[in-house]
């Protein structure tokens, strides 16, 4: 069963962002059933290196636009991304593909933190971004294609 699900919802109506949430979510879906279907251990720590990588420079590229936008409550924002950050990284020493209730709580951590981030700070960031840098509400070019 899917976990990680995007739903409209979740645009916050800056594209470059929206498609890299939605990017975002994929991979971590993708993840979430390569443990639940015990893929290859390999490929699992493989899958969730590549998921905190692209984590990481999706944060950083919020982070560059609120600081080039100014955004206010850029501190508290950048915050979020490391608390998040820290909290993957803690998972990601401690994964073991067998443990199974504590992988459960952990998905469910994890999906609770990004979606209620994406729902509320990435929300009220974009609506700063949209008004201040109003070229980041173009369209990208290739639409749908993840820019990282
Ligand atoms: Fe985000
Ligand atoms: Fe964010």
């Amino acid at each position: 069963m899917a976990l990680f699900t995007w739903h409209p919802h979740y645009t916050v109506g800056i594209p470059l962002v929206d498609a890299e949430h939605a990017h975002l979510l994929a991979l971590a879906d993708g993840w979430h059933a390569a443990v639940a279907q015990g893929a290859p251990e390999d490929s699992i720590r493989a899958g969730l290196a590549s998921l905190i990588d692209y984590t990481r420079a999706h944060f950083a590229h919020e982070e560059d636009l609120m600081i080039r936008c100014r955004y206010p409550d850029f501190r508290k924002h950048k915050a979020e991304h490391d608390r998040l950050t820290e909290k993957a990284l803690q998972f990601q020493r401690a994964f073991r593909p067998e443990r199974i209730a504590r992988n459960a709580e952990m998905f469910r951590f994890l999906k609770d933190w990004l979606t209620l981030h994406m729902a509320n700070s990435d929300r009220c960031m974009a609506v700063y971004l949209g008004g201040a840098c109003p070229d980041l509400k173009t369209p990208l070019a290739g639409a749908g294609e993840p820019a990282v």
